[in-house]
């Protein structure tokens, strides 16, 4: 569910009649949208995964590891955030614990590994390119610390890689688990495919709820911004955007989804700056940041839109009675009812200074309704991409990094490391 309500009369703000306006083009933007689905083109492809992602593989694949304590993943950005996103959103205080290893920060990684019981830790190592060098390092990190711990690292290790790269010449010469990216599906639009399941799978999340509720609202997809909820939300930020809200602030009520807002930044980020064009992911916690980033939100400059998401339903727990003085009014309430009082509060501010809100309401934090959110702004980002006419599914700043840490550390792409080097050489 998504409304626009708080984005109308906003500063800045899109006007009901520029919205039916914009609708031609969502209309001509879903058009080239499907076509892309149907030939199965890069990125497009994403959004066929619900109908297209091989549960039982993934469940095979992730069987030699029933008996895990924890997960480990070693992937970064698409590789690493999806399954995050899963494992923060779904975890039960019995299911393995998950962690990500992305950062290359060497203090971190011996933290963590310090910490892990390696013996009945998996390995998911994701990495769809097998050339990441932050993943294959930190990989060799962590083999070397299973050995080193007496731990058969090949008995721990699954891997989910691309159909070349170093990684899967790992994984065949060590006859490893191994599962595939499918064909055309960039690593932030990956996390509905054995990139973001496995770990949900190891956690014995239910995986046909997810792949249900991502079924879900791509059976809803229209060429209407008016019908489809997903269409909503990319055709309405996209307008703000070209209005001047150039910075989209996720701001979930649920701690569960502070991952998601991460995995969102991502989505947005990543595929949407190019050309000079895009707009600017936050990351924001309510009811957390109404004690700090609120302040900026509601009164800072005029270029923002505050994205509110939360769940219409969750577990509660009531607030004890008191008699000390004054907080009476508490008697009788629940946390829930306070966080939604939050939620209200919030939205009711930012509209009384006149700052775009878009509301998003989810069922619940469970399996269907996370498939349909992330599914969701999946396509949002993608209708987006389409009316600003960039191109969604490349990310061309990202590899040009990519190969100039390589070339940095002598692996090759000469050109872009001797940039680097120049560029230090100026300062
Ligand atoms: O979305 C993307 O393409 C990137 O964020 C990649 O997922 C990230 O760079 C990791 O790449 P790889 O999966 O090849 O290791």
């Amino acid at each position: 569910y998504v409304d626009l309500g708080s984005a109308l009369d906003a500063t800045p703000g899109v006007s009901r009649d520029s919205l039916e306006r914009l609708d031609d083009q969502v209309a001509t933007a879903h058009d080239r949208i499907e076509a892309g689905r149907n030939d199965h083109d890069h990125g497009y492809a994403a959004l066929n995964l619900p109908a297209r992602v091989d549960l039982d593989a993934i469940r095979s694949a992730v069987a030699p590891f029933a008996d895990a304590e924890a997960v480990l993943t070693v992937g970064i950005g698409g590789s690493g955030l999806g399954a995050a996103t899963l494992a923060n959103a779904l975890a039960g205080p019995d299911d393995p614990d998950a962690y990500v290893l992305d950062n290359v920060d060497p203090e971190h990684v011996a933290r963590l590994l310090d910490s892990l019981p390696l013996a009945r830790t998996a390995v998911n190592v994701v990495s769809k390119s097998g050339t990441t060098v932050e993943t294959l390092s930190n990989f060799l990190v962590v083999r070397e610390a299973m050995a080193d711990a007496g731990v058969d690292w090949t008995d721990r290790t699954l891997v989910t890689t691309g159909e070349s790269g170093n990684l899967r010449q790992l994984a065949d010469a060590h006859d490893l688990p191994l599962l595939s990216v499918p064909d055309g599906v960039p690593g932030r639009f990956s996390v509905l495919s054995s990139v973001g399941l496995a770990v949900a799978a190891i956690q014995g999340h239910d995986l046909d709820a997810i792949c249900a509720g991502a079924a879900d609202t791509a059976d809803g997809l229209s060429g209407s911004l008016f019908e489809t909820p997903a269409y909503a939300y990319g055709a309405a930020t996209y307008a703000l955007a070209a209005r001047g809200a150039t910075t989209n602030v996720m701001m979930p009520y649920a701690e569960r989804l502070e991952t998601f807002a991460e995995w969102f930044a991502q989505l947005w980020a990543e595929s949407l700056g190019k050309d000079g064009l895009g707009q600017t992911p936050a990351r924001a916690l309510g009811a957390t940041d109404q004690h700090s980033q609120l302040q900026l939100y509601r009164a800072g400059p005029r270029e923002k839109v505050v994205t509110l998401l939360r769940p219409t339903h969750r577990p509660d727990r009531p607030i004890p009675e008191t008699d000390l003085d004054g907080l009476s009014y508490l008697g009788g309430s629940t946390l829930g009812d306070l966080i939604d009082a939050e939620f209200g509060a919030t939205e009711a501010s930012l509209a009384a200074s006149g700052v775009p809100a878009i509301r998003v309401e989810i069922d619940g934090v469970d399996e269907r309704s996370l498939g349909a959110l992330l599914y969701g702004m999946e396509a949002a980002c993608v209708l987006y991409g389409e009316l600003a006419g960039v191109s969604t599914f490349t990310q061309p700043a990202v590899e040009w990094g990519k190969r100039a840490a390589r070339g940095l550390l002598g692996g090759g792409d000469v050109p872009a490391a001797e940039a680097v080097e120049d560029r230090a050489s100026l300062r």
